[in-house]
């Protein structure tokens, strides 16, 4: 019989107990993409809800956003943003400052990646706080993005991401969670 997705994916996904801080259990997703059915699943799984439908643009989450997000773009037929950590984008920039599990950061988005009205689908590998997404949200706002979803294979409930992103209207799907 043929696994079922979560168990397909759960066990894909490695658990690295304090990285990258004492406390911090891991959720390692190189695992999966390196497995091809997992990775194939968890794409197909991800695009099914949207295909068909007219997606202008995926916006990938550094890093492990990039890797999910361009698989998902070519499957939508759909162009891709990179949103990058602080200073790797060479052109003009938006830049909004955030918070996650372990830390403080600060994210940017060309200015002309997304244009106002455009349809665009958020990924990245996994929410936890959703200080992330959220700052990402705002990138794409800023700029007049019509953000439709987002995407993530992994949700670690307790940490209450979901949450932030129903508060800003923005429709979260995730494959598995880690209470
Ligand atoms: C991880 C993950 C998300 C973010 C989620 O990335 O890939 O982007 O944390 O956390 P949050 O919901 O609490 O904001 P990380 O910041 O470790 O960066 P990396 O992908 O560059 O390793
Ligand atoms: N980003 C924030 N928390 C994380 C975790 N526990 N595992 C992987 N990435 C994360």
């Amino acid at each position: 019989m043929k696994p079922s997705l979560e168990d397909t994916l759960l066990s894909a996904i490695r658990n690295i107990p304090d990285y990258p801080k004492p406390g911090i259990m891991f959720r390692d997703i190189t695992t999966l993409l390196g497995n091809a059915r997992a990775f194939r699943r968890a794409i197909d799984e991800l695009v099914q809800p949207y295909a068909g439908s007219k997606i202008d643009k995926i916006a990938g989450i550094e890093a492990r956003g990039f890797i999910l997000g361009g698989a998902i773009a070519h499957q939508l037929s759909a162009g891709f943003i990179p949103i990058r950590k602080k200073g790797k984008l060479p052109h003009e920039t938006v830049r909004v400052a955030y918070s996650l599990e372990y830390g403080l950061d600060e994210m940017e988005m060309h200015k002309d990646a997304v244009e106002a009205g455009e349809k665009v689908i958020l990924v990245d590998d996994l929410i936890a706080t959703g200080g992330t997404a959220e700052a990402a949200v705002k990138l794409l706002r800023q700029m007049g993005a019509d953000i439709v979803a987002s995407c993530f294979v992994i949700d670690l409930p307790d940490l209450g991401g979901r949450a932030r992103l129903d508060n800003l209207d923005v429709p979260v799907r995730t494959l598995v969670s880690f209470p």
